[in-house]
């Protein structure tokens, strides 16, 4: 019994230590994003909910890299804070959304 529990704190440990989508999308796109990016975000953007995770981190990289439509500058920054697991994470996240 003792194992077991050592066994799931482990796993628990782990979990928390793994980019996680959810932590990221809440603390970093949900303002402007809004509840499970349902939101033209300032009422510019496309709505990202259920996006692929593969365009999502494409668009991320795209605004890393400077590209990006007119309010491109917006997302530079916060695009720039994420590193390639955080956008994998937070990507599979948006593609959850429906
Ligand atoms: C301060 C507000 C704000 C926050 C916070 C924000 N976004 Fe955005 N996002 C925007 C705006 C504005 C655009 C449209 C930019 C443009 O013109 O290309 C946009 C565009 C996007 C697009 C492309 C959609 C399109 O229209 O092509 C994706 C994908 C995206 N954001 C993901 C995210 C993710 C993921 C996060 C969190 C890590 C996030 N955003 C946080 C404001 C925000």
């Amino acid at each position: 019994m003792k194992k077991v529990c050592v066994i799931l704190a482990v796993a628990a440990i782990s979990s928390l230590m793994a980019a996680d989508g959810n932590r990221i999308y809440a603390s970093k796109c949900f303002s402007c994003h809004g509840d499970k990016a349902s939101k033209q975000a300032m009422n510019k953007s496309q709505i990202i909910a259920g996006w692929d995770a593969e365009k999502t981190v494409k668009s991320l990289t795209g605004y890393k890299n400077g590209e990006g439509g007119p309010m491109k500058a917006v997302m530079k920054p916060i695009a720039s804070g994420l590193s390639d697991e955080d956008m994998k994470a937070v990507a599979e996240t948006i593609a959850s959304f429906k």
